[in-house]
């Protein structure tokens, strides 16, 4: 008699902008960071995955965003479900039918609401019940920035110092309700280029070729704790300074790899110009940009300022929409978690299947 599948499971994941880069792998076997990054879980938006391991499939089926998944994307799926598989000691196939409430591959970081979103459910549907931080430990070999999505708030992923990788993990240090006032205004731009070369590969292309990525290893640990430590006492003065040249770092680091990496279009340098403008004119720290791989713009600001930071965009010539999005809460399972399955630590928090997620404005 054949097997019956096992139930289906949905976990919903947010994207995370990272104010501190993760950017370069020290073991890739391990999926081990250079560096700690630092960043903030961004609330509404969010990557939803269905789950379903079936004895009937004799290959797994990935749909992304309402279209059956092939190369690439389809390729990062099926290994990620390979490694859920292994640790769950089961053979079978997966359906899995994953869709972002955001734009796919444009800097908003879908790849890490993706594969955390994937690890939620991959790892609940396989029978397996994980604790966040053993969730976010395995999300990581998906997409690195993944690991940060598991938590809300401010989120920092230690790069760890042990060979093995047991002190290589993501925890929140400030909860999604620590800063009320902070708000990410992204300015997403027009004809935003969908990426050439993964990230994952990009990333190895700069340790390999930049002069700068090791000094810019030098420079990580004090801005690291500078950043952290604005956030602790709420102060923008001191962030918004500390973001902005993380993020230049960050470009350079890119701008210096052979061949040179370059995300941004001419509309987002013209955004980092008007938050420097504004800055200047203001003759305070009024806002502070940052980006990913990508060609959007996170600009930073204050509650009171939004206003007026949300008008100078707007002007920008080429900005196409405009999102105002806080720091939200972590990864969640949608509906009632699976009773019985091997536990593994405390099981991941449920949210139930009415939860709603506003669509961004
Ligand atoms: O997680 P990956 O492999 O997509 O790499 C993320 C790299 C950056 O988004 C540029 C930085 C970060 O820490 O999120």
């Amino acid at each position: 008699m054949a097997r019956p599948s096992r139930p289906a499971i949905t976990y919903e994941a947010p994207p995370n902008i990272a104010l501190v880069k993760y950017w370069g792998v020290r073991d890739a076997a391990l999926a081990l960071p250079y560096n700690s990054s630092l960043s903030v879980t961004l609330e509404r938006l969010r990557s939803r995955t269905t789950v379903r391991f079936d004895p009937a499939l004799n290959a797994d089926q990935v749909e992304l965003n309402g279209a059956p998944a092939s190369g690439g994307p389809k390729e990062g799926v099926v290994r990620f479900l390979d490694r859920v598989r292994d640790l769950a000691g089961i053979s079978e196939s997966a359906d899995v039918r994953s869709a972002n409430n955001f734009p796919t591959a444009s800097g908003l970081a879908s790849s890490a609401s993706g594969f955390a979103a994937l690890a939620g459910a991959a790892t609940q549907a396989a029978g397996l019940f994980l604790s966040d931080r053993e969730l976010s430990r395995l999300a990581r070999f998906g997409s690195g920035s993944a690991c940060r999505s598991v938590f809300g708030g401010f989120v920092e992923w230690r790069a760890g110092r042990r060979p093995d990788g047991r002190d290589c993990y993501a925890r929140s240090v400030y909860g999604p309700d620590h800063w009320p006032e902070l708000v990410d205004v992204v300015a997403l731009v027009r004809d935003a280029p969908t990426k050439g070369v993964r990230s994952a590969e990009a990333m190895q292309a700069t340790v390999r070729t930049s002069e700068y990525f090791f000094q810019r290893q030098q420079e990580l640990p004090a801005r690291i704790r500078g950043i952290r430590a604005a956030i602790g006492a709420r102060r923008a003065d001191r962030l918004f300074p500390l973001i902005m040249e993380e993020c230049d770092s960050f470009r350079t680091a890119c701008e210096t790899t052979h061949p040179a990496l370059d995300y941004l279009t001419s509309i987002s340098r013209a955004i980092l110009a008007e938050v420097q403008g504004l800055n200047r004119q203001a003759g305070r720290f009024v806002a502070a940009y940052t980006h990913d791989a990508g060609a959007h713009v996170h600009v930073f600001t204050l509650a009171r300022d939004r206003a007026m930071v949300r008008r100078r965009l707007a002007g920008v010539d080429g900005v196409e929409r405009i999102l105002t999005v806080r720091p939200g809460p972590g990864g969640h399972t949608v509906g009632p978690a699976r009773a019985g399955g091997r536990v593994r630590g405390r099981a991941g928090r449920t949210r139930g299947a009415a939860a709603r997620v506003r669509s961004p404005s």
